[in-house]
């Protein structure tokens, strides 16, 4: 069982609802788990100590959401070097768009330069390709849910 933390960022409320469902699914599988709409600095130093699962949509031309940009910058300008830290990322974009997924690429490459360790893949879920994008982030994070089982 570990403890993971929820991030989300979303303008109209998709990342949200895949949040929610991702919720279920890790603790159906036996985590405990918090999601944050609105991620404080404080509720990541937690986290970072244990599992955080990182779910951001795109915005503007490859921009961070409104809700979780202030928790981006924070981890950038205050947290620094976090190699103990491990996260997931689902970044949803729509591949018609510039930047495809910019905004968790950017979130993913922060947290490279910061030596934490990515569990499993980026997932990318392009709005255009899937309607339904639950079919594709269900079986991510029940495999996630594994790997952070081990
Ligand atoms: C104004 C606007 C700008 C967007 N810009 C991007 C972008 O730069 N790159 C991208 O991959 N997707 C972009 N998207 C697509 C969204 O990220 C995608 O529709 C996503 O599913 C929205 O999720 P949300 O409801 O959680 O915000 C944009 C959508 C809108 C409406």
């Amino acid at each position: 069982m570990a403890q993971v933390g929820i991030f989300v960022g979303t303008v109209y409320g998709n990342a949200l609802l895949i949040a929610e469902e991702a919720e279920i699914l890790l603790v159906e599988a036996g985590h405990e788990v918090k999601l944050f709409d609105e991620g404080s600095l404080e509720s990541w130093q937690y986290y970072r100590h244990h599992f955080a699962l990182i779910i951001t949509s795109t915005t503007g031309q490859g921009n961070l959401p409104d809700s979780i940009a202030p928790l981006y910058q924070e981890v950038k300008d205050k947290v620094g070097y976090q190699p103990e830290l491990h996260y997931g990322l689902i970044a949803l974009g729509d591949s018609s768009y510039d930047h495809f997924c910019g905004a968790g690429h950017t979130f993913d490459d922060l947290l490279q330069e910061q030596g934490a360790v990515r569990v499993g893949e980026l997932l990318e879920v392009d709005a255009l390709q899937h309607p339904e994008p639950e079919l594709v982030t269900g079986p991510w994070v029940k495999k996630w849910a594994e790997l952070i089982k081990a």
